[in-house]
């Protein structure tokens, strides 16, 4: 399967951001901006959690999936906090993310609490964008390949081959994250294609190649093409630019251009 072949992921993460009355207004921006290209590219927008119901509801009409930024893996029970796949999907989310940087390096996250978000997710019928990603002192280390692959393979752990087909990667080094400096697409390229062959590794060469991997971190309308014209970035995860309904517009309609 080629780029060319594999569906584009584009996915704007508010995080912290906005009250009620914007995030719906956004949602609506959102959605009409990105109008039919919805046929071409999944897109979909993850709010904090009290404003998913709302910003659903503002959807509703559109081609634009419903995100969360977390989910706890246990179905129910006494979790006092914490918010289950099953509540997700039913305030109307498809896809969550697991292992955010800032879940990891702000809140504590390790692999293995990832590793269960990931997997009670897909298991869930929903799609897991599960972030991977080195910090600069890694990077600075030349730990890069060593941390993306050991994030992937404890990521994806126990998850089976059908499980695997709802699983996004976001390729996000920590060091781009909200910092404006961005991978360049060569050094991006080559982290997705070693992220894809640790894929190939664990499940074979034919999900390897299916797999969705895409590049998170200062993604914005002006590098958004060169990035995703690279042979396995297969779109991005938006922070500050998905703000801005104009300008993650201008992201997904780049996706759609890199589709055909
Ligand atoms: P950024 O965030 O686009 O603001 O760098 C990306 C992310 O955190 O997913």
């Amino acid at each position: 399967m080629t780029s060319e072949q594999r569906r584009p992921f584009v996915g704007g993460n508010w995080k912290m951001n906005g009250d009620r009355a914007q995030g719906t207004e956004l949602a609506r921006a959102v959605a009409s901006e990105v109008g039919q290209l919805t046929d071409a590219v999944d897109v979909a927008v993850f709010p904090a959690f009290p404003y998913l119901s709302g910003v659903g509801g503002a959807l509703a009409d559109s081609g634009v999936m419903l995100g969360s930024q977390d989910v706890y893996h246990q179905p129910d029970g006494a979790f006092t906090g914490e918010v289950s796949v099953a509540m997700l999907a039913d305030c109307g989310a498809r896809a969550v993310l697991a292992g955010h940087s800032e879940r990891r390096h702000v809140i504590g996250e390790d692999d293995r609490t990832v590793n269960k978000k990931a997997a009670a997710t897909v298991a869930g019928g929903m799609i897991s964008v599960l972030c991977v990603g080195e910090s600069l002192g890694q990077r600075e280390a030349g730990e890069t390949d060593r941390v993306n692959e050991r994030q992937t393979r404890l990521g994806l752990g126990g998850i089976s081959p059908e499980d695997l087909q709802r699983v996004v990667i976001a390729y996000e080094p920590v060091w781009a994250i909200g910092t404006g400096k961005t991978a360049t697409p060569e050094d991006a390229q080559d982290a997705h294609a070693k992220i894809r062959a640790v894929v190939a590794d664990l499940y074979g060469e034919g999900p390897a190649s299916a797999i969705r991997i895409i590049y998170g971190g200062s993604m914005k309308p002006a590098n958004a093409e060169a990035l995703m014209a690279m042979p396995d970035i297969d779109g991005g995860l938006i922070g500050g630019a998905s703000l801005e309904a104009a300008d993650f517009g201008t992201i997904v309609r780049a996706g759609a251009a890199v589709a055909r």
